[in-house]
């Protein structure tokens, strides 16, 4: 399987690249559940391959010996499995408590999962969405919630999962030990959009981070339409066209000055009003022959970054 990540850094073996303090340890403990596996398939096939061969029935030795039972066979083949069960949880539970034990003084960066897309805030103001930066060994600790449903913020090269549940604080913590871009799935579905519920995790140097993070307004010196632009981008596209073709929902270039037909009869000509009723509240009218799937994002946009949106629309349909 080829993983996003290793577009960046070449997998050291069968594994996706070891992106982080942790990933050495479940690998290594992976490793040895295959090997043991493998082993084990080996000896009970083979044994099995081998026995049927051996005592294939023989013209004139039609009866085998009556045979009850083996204490010594019986027992070892119920206490070495036992023993290498144990090894294996041993293991497994050293592991997963190095995973959950979350660093002090760790850098604390919060995660909102909603459909279908990931904001990260920083404790400086900082927000962004669908790509996060953090500096390269340093301990990070994602405390996260939801806004809608559960989701799950998953990692593949770090080796660490975790469910996003509303209502409620989950957190992760990881040392990030390779600099580079790193992918990040939701593995919890969560509707329509589940598989294009992706972010980018970006490790770069103290110093770079420290100069990202000084970054002031990320809207400088780009237009009203532009800012609506990346809002789409971020926000929409996963469910909407720029064009007129239907994705999720309706393209978004028939809306503006177009007749609106609604599940309920009515119908209207698509207005700013209209267009920032539907993105903050989108089930107040459902176009005609669409699900009412979308998610509302009230509180969710600054009035810059929904009038950008207004404006980007609008733009779309001339
Ligand atoms: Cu969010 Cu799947």
């Amino acid at each position: 399987m080829l993983w996003p990540s290793q577009a960046h850094a070449a997998p050291s073996n069968y594994m996706p690249v070891e992106g982080s303090t942790i990933a050495g340890y479940v690998d290594s403990l992976y490793g040895f559940l295959l090997t043991a596996s493998f082993i084990s398939f080996v000896l009970v096939i083979g044994g099995l391959i081998y026995f049927a061969i051996r005592y294939k029935r023989q013209p004139g030795s039609e009866k085998s010996a009556y045979i009850t039972h083996n204490n010594v066979l019986e027992f070892l083949w119920s206490f070495i499995p036992f023993v290498i069960f144990l090894v294996v949880f041993g293991w497994g539970w050293w592991v997963f408590d190095k995973m959950h034990t979350h660093p002090e003084n760790a850098l604390e960066v919060h995660v909102v999962g909603q459909k279908w897309s990931w904001d990260f805030l920083y404790k400086s103001g900082k927000r962004v969405t669908n790509e996060f930066m953090v500096p390269v060994d340093t301990p990070v600790k994602l405390i996260m919630t939801s806004q809608d449903v559960i989701h799950s913020f998953f990692v593949p090269a770090f080796r660490i999962k975790q469910d996003v549940v509303p209502g409620m604080y989950t957190a992760l913590s990881f040392v990030a030990s390779k600099k580079g871009s790193f992918q990040v799935f939701c593995t919890e579905y969560c509707g329509d959009g589940h598989s294009a519920m992706l972010a980018k995790l970006n490790v770069v140097s103290q110093e770079e981070y420290e100069s990202w993070l000084a970054q002031g307004d990320p809207y400088e010196g780009l237009t009203l339409v532009e800012v609506g632009q990346k809002q789409f981008q971020q926000k929409c596209a996963v469910c909407h066209t720029a064009g007129t073709e239907k994705k999720i929902g309706p393209g978004l270039a028939n809306v503006f000055g177009q007749q609106r037909n609604f599940e309920n009869g009515e119908s209207l000509v698509g207005d700013e009003n209209y267009i920032r009723e539907s993105i903050l509240n989108p089930n107040q009218k459902i176009v005609q022959g669409y699900p009412a799937a979308m998610p509302p994002f009230q509180g969710q946009l600054t009035e810059q970054e929904l009038s950008g949106l207004v404006e980007y629309i609008k733009s779309l349909a001339q």
